[in-house]
Order: C-alpha cells, then sequence, then structure tokens
C-alpha cells in the first residue's frame, strides 16, 4: 500500500506534511485489522494521533504488538513513565535533554522504529510535544543543498544533548555523559524503501570533514529548516490521548513545563527495522 487514497482506515490529516488524527475506536485498534494501514499512514505523515482513547498498560502494550516487535525498556519493563518527578524516575534530569529536537536512541545501531506515547497527567502550562516531519523537509530541501550533504557524516554524542541544558557540567557530569558513547551517522538516512530523512537534531556535535563553526551553520540551517511550520506539529495533551510517531522520519521535543506538574506520559516502543549506516 503506498498512496493514502488507498487506505480504508478512517483519519483526518492535521497539516498537509505532517500527522494525521485516526478516527476509529478502540476495539478497532486493538483487532489489528488496519495495522499495516497505520504503519503506512505513520511513515507518510510522521505522527498519528488517536485522541481520547484511554489506553490502559496492557491495551497500549497490545496495540503496540499490533505494529510490529514491542521493544522493551532497559531494565526489562514494557512501559515506561516518562515524567521530570523525580520520585517516579532515576532518570529526570537525564530526561532534560528531551526539551531539544531529537530523535530516540541515535546510539543504537538500529534505532526504534516507533514510540508511542499516552498521556496520564497533564500541565497545565507548556508540555506539548513537538514533530517535525524529516522526511518531508528532505524532500523539501533546495537541490543544491541535498547535493552538499548527500554524503555528509556526522558525530552524534549524548553530551551535545545534555550541554543544551547543563552548559557548564562539572567534569565529572561531563564523563558521564560521555561514557553513553559516540557514534558517526550519515546526514541523510537512505532508507531501504528508496525514500530519504534528515538525520539531525541535538545529539549531532560535529560534521565530519568541515571547519567547525561551518559543520555548526549547516547543523543549524537543517534543524531550522526541518522544524519549518510546514513540517512541524505541536500536539497539546488531553488526558486519554496516544500519540505514535515515526523516530525514523522526524524529531520531537517537549516543550518547557513546570517540573512539579505531575506530567506524566507512558510510552512504549517498537523495535528498529532498519540500520541507520
Ligand atoms: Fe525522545
Amino acid at each position: 500500500m503506498s498512496a493514502a487514497q488507498e487506505l480504508r482506515v478512517k483519519y483526518r490529516d492535521i497539516k498537509p506534511e505532517i500527522g494525521a488524527e485516526i478516527l476509529e475506536d478502540k476495539a478497532t485498534l486493538l483487532s489489528g485489522v488496519y495495522a499495516s494501514e497505520l504503519r503506512d499512514l505513520l511513515e507518510q505523515k510522521g505522527v498519528l494521533v488517536l485522541p481520547q482513547i484511554h489506553f490502559t498498560d496492557e491495551e497500549q502494550v497490545a496495540f503496540t504488538k499490533t505494529l510490529g516487535q514491542l521493544a522493551q525498556e532497559n531494565r526489562g519493563a514494557d512501559v515506561y513513565k516518562v515524567t521530570l518527578d523525580k520520585s517516579q524516575t532515576s532518570t529526570a534530569d537525564y530526561l532534560k535533554g528531551s526539551f531539544y529536537w531529537h530523535f530516540d536512541g541515535a546510539m543504537n545501531p538500529t534505532p526504534i522504529r516507533a514510540s508511542i506515547l499516552s498521556s496520564k497527567v497533564i500541565s497545565l502550562e507548556g508540555g506539548n510535544t513537538e514533530f517535525a516531519n524529516t522526511y518531508a523537509a528532505y524532500e523539501g530541501l533546495p537541490v543544491e543543498r541535498k547535493q552538499q550533504i548527500a554524503d555528509l557524516r556526522a558525530v552524534y554524542a549524548a553530551t551535545a544533548t545534555q550541554m543544551c541544558h547543563t552548559p557548564e557540567p562539572s567534569y565529572e557530569e561531563f564523563m558521564r555523559w560521555r561514557a553513553l558513547g559516540r557514534v558517526e551517522l550519515p546526514l541523510v538516512w537512505k532508507h531501504e524503501s528508496g525514500r530519504k530523512s534528515l538525520v539531525i537534531g541535538n545529539y549531532a556535535v560535529n560534521v565530519l570533514g568541515m571547519d567547525p563553526l561551518d559543520g555548526i551553520e549547516l547543523l543549524v540551517y537543517l534543524r531550522d529548516w526541518a522544524t519549518q511550520e510546514r513540517y512541524h506539529y505541536s500536539h497539546k495533551w488531553s488526558v486519554g490521548d496516544t500519540v505514535i510517531w515515526d523516530n525514523t522520519g522526524t524529531l520531537h521535543r517537549a516543550m518547557p513545563y513546570p517540573l512539579d506538574c505531575g506530567r506524566m506520559l507512558h510510552r512504549t516502543k517498537l523495535q528498529g527495522e532498519e540500520p541507520l549506516r
């Protein structure tokens, strides 16, 4: 299935180049009858919103498994609680990196295919999750830019994201982040489907073979290009919403919110299916 008009699943476009709202009920979604169409739509639109679907954790896990292979979290759990409340998570400080544009699992050879987030407690101020479609952004680039970046590679490391929120870490803190890894990745992901997407975000440290400032200029240009209005969707959460994004063709970030507001999202992940090299 390739063209959106061939799909039977009921949905409406949020914007022409990013986002679709799925208009099916919970039982239909859990049945898996539209799973392959949802996967196609996910790649085309980058982000799928299931408004007010009110999945329990068990239902979210079951729904995730209709779409592909569930990826377990670090400690073997199926569901991860995304919160900055230190009583709920030991990684609250690390998660502050999610306030900056990124994709998940950049350090893994095969980044996760998709993330699925369900809202349990919302922040009354801020706290939207924002997305940018890096397939559409690549396709819209001027031809000269496509030629410039066709074979470029960049260094990606968690240190870069963490230094966005803590620009002057202690040496020990920096070394803890540094131990999280470093990878060299292409700026353009040439997918097995033949489509291409941009590999950018705040993990990017520098572009190999370029003067450091010229490399930063290019990374800033590409991030600014990819997050412009036409490729960008900001999701304002209601309790019970579930949002799925294609992690191989989008960037995302959380908008700031009061850290003590109790905002809570439950995440499941779809196993990566395609190596990024
Ligand atoms: Fe993330």
